[in-house]
């Protein structure tokens, strides 16, 4: 039987085995998932004696993505732009590839929300690894504008920089943001401490759709905020959870499961 899992610390929060476990059933995949929480000084050791056993493919979360990076033997385009690995699979011939799903996740949640990228003006707030991960995929799909705000401005330049040729991305402060915005995407972990990115009200418009990476039972402090300025439509990160882990999967099993279903349960567990 194939062995996947995902490795993080903690990771007894992760819905990770839910998701592959129903994806495996939909799919008729004979394999097994598990999680695995890696201690902070040991992950290589950890992902070693995984792969040395029966393990195939593995997905990896906070606070590892960097460290798997280092760890692939070949890197696909979209995990070097991102920085960061959360997909690791082990080829026939042996050799550990490391891919970065969570852009792709984002974006098709975003299509299965009917959300248009082409020609959009996006704002993505923050300029973490979250930001990056996402910041490749996004401009894939030629958004008019990218604009890239965060906290600390110089990080925003930063990144904005680094995906220059990729697109029309810009770095702008907080204070300065201006115009219409199709599309909002908070991936400040400012949500976790319950607190705002310090957005003006009047960037909310009622054609306005937000996007939070975060998640929670009830609408994030985010959300609840856009809502409450007229967004037209409020999404948070539970799809895009789903979608990066689709997209891992078709990778090792070469067959995309649906979505939908999975979503739909996992919102349920989350409101019981
Ligand atoms: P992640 O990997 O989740 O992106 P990270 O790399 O630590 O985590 O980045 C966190 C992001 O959230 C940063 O953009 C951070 O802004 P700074 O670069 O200025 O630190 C942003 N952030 C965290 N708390 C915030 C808050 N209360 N308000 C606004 N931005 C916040």
């Amino acid at each position: 039987m194939d062995h996947y899992a995902v490795f993080g610390n903690p990771i007894k929060q992760s819905k990770s085995p839910f998701i592959h476990t129903l994806f495996a059933s939909q799919t008729a995949q004979q394999m097994v998932y598990s999680a695995v929480e890696a201690p902070t000084d040991g992950f290589e050791k950890t992902l070693t004696d995984f792969f040395a056993e029966q393990g195939k493919g593995c997905n990896i979360t906070v606070p590892f993505k960097e460290q798997a990076f280092l760890y692939a033997q070949q890197l696909t385009e979209r995990a070097q732009l991102a920085g960061a690995v959360n997909t690791l699979k082990l080829t026939d011939d042996g050799l550990i590839i490391g891919d970065n799903t969570d852009g792709a996740g984002l974006l098709l949640d975003l299509k299965n929300n009917h959300i248009n990228i082409k020609n959009a003006r996006i704002l993505l707030l923050g300029a973490g690894g979250a930001a990056r991960g996402v910041c490749g995929p996004l401009l894939a799909e030629s958004p008019r504008e990218l604009v890239i705000a965060n906290r600390t401005f110089s990080k925003a330049q930063t990144l904005a920089d680094k995906f220059t040729q990729f697109g029309s991305v810009n770095a702008c402060e907080f204070e300065h943001l201006s115009g219409n915005f199709d599309l909002i995407i908070n991936s400040t972990s400012a949500s976790l401490s319950g607190s705002l990115p310090p957005l003006s009200a009047s960037l909310i418009r009622p054609e306005t759709a937000v996007y939070d990476m975060m998640y929670s039972a009830q609408a994030t402090v985010f959300n609840a905020w856009a809502k409450e300025q007229g967004a037209r439509l409020v999404l948070d990160g539970l799809g895009m959870l789903v979608g990066q882990a689709a997209e891992s999967f078709a990778i090792w099993r070469g067959v995309k499961p649906g979505a939908k279903q999975v979503l739909s349960e996992l919102r349920h567990n989350l409101a019981g």
